[in-house]
């Protein structure tokens, strides 16, 4: 058998739909918004690498770091016979959790919506890891996931933050699935950024080369080309702002001035007045009691925090008591 296999449990035609109803519905409504994951077609997928690379974006580092500095501790205390991976990305990080957990591990589940990310992060592991295997899911993780039946224990990460990306009430509901994807023994691990000074908060969303602008006006591409629209990128400014009150980030898209959106395939005109903004993103940043309570509240305990040295980014350890019953 193929080392590498990829399941796709999104139907072209179901994104598609799903495409149509969040545009449809985020822009008519006021202020108008469109969910997140929209970013990631092949382009954005790419931009999000570069964003990576970038001096202000320290988020990618830091995880990195601590990644780094446990693995093998991650590794003994789950005993991982399978490492489920949320929004896995380029997987870029997840090499060093994956080479401690390699002698005892039987399979690695990368699950994202960009099928050009799990199949370019499926070859670069495979080839310097003969011993591996790969089941690539194609999935969208705030939709019921169907996980395929693979060895226990398992350990699901999620990480880069992205948890952030979901609203509060978004967030309650995916931890309740995750939960619902565990056994006693399993574990989750998650990464969270860490509420700190605006100015750097700021900065890593805001960079100097205008790599995030590029990605966040990527989601205008993806509606152009998928729906027919006529937005023009050039037409809107990058917005970045600390929201102190909820502790994120938001990414906004402001027009440049009064102007119409037309998109052929929803038969629909959006007008956008001077200075009207579009939210295309929030990124939450967490602190340790916060993180504990979200968790508990879905059933889980946390059970290890590491931060970075600079104390910027977390990663937690959050298991299921053994003799658990299931929640909800
Ligand atoms: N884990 C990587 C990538 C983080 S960027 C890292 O830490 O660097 C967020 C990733 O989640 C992207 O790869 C994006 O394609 C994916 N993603 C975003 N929304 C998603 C959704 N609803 N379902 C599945 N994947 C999603
Ligand atoms: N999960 C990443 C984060 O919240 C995603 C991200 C980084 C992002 N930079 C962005 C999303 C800019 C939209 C725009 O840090």
């Amino acid at each position: 058998m193929s080392p590498f296999q990829l399941t796709r449990t999104l139907a072209e035609d179901a994104m598609d739909a799903e495409l149509r109803s969040d545009v449809l519905h985020g822009l008519t409504r006021t202020p108008k918004e469109l969910p997140p994951k929209w970013f990631y077609d092949a382009r954005g997928s790419d931009l999000f690498e570069e964003i990576t690379r970038l001096p202000e974006y320290y988020p990618t580092r830091a995880e990195r770091e601590i990644l780094i500095a446990r693995a093998e501790e991650i590794a003994a205390a789950t005993g991982a016979r399978t490492l489920v991976e949320l929004g896995s990305g380029s997987s870029e990080k997840t090499r060093h959790l994956l080479d401690a957990l390699l002698p005892g591990l039987e399979v690695y589940v990368p699950v994202d919506v960009s099928e050009s990310a799990l199949k370019s992060a499926g070859d670069a592991l495979l080839a310097e890891r003969p011993s591996l295997r790969v089941h690539a899911l194609v999935a969208d993780f705030t939709r019921g996931l169907e996980l395929p039946p693979t060895a226990g224990p398992r350990l699901v990460a999620f990480l880069g933050g992205t948890i952030g990306n979901l609203l509060p009430d978004e967030r309650r509901e995916f931890l309740r699935a995750v939960r619902r994807m565990l056994a006693p023994g399993d574990a989750l691990l998650l990464g969270t950024d860490l509420v700190k000074d605006e100015g750097t908060l700021v900065a890593a969303y805001d960079d100097a080369a205008g790599v995030t602008a590029a990605f966040n006006k990527n989601v205008l591409a993806v509606v152009d080309r998928e729906l027919g629209a006529d937005a023009d990128p050039d037409d809107f400014d990058h917005v970045a702002l600390w929201d102190r009150e909820h502790e994120w980030i938001e990414m906004r898209l402001r027009a440049r001035h009064a102007l119409a959106v037309k998109i052929r395939e929803l038969d629909l005109v959006v007008p956008f007045e001077a200075g009207e903004e579009l939210r295309t993103e929030v990124s939450a940043k967490f602190r340790r009691e916060g993180v504990r309570t979200e968790l508990a509240k879905a059933g889980l305990t946390l059970s290890r925090w590491w931060t970075d040295e600079a104390g910027r980014f977390a990663l937690s350890l959050a298991t299921v008591e053994r003799g658990a019953g299931g929640v909800g």
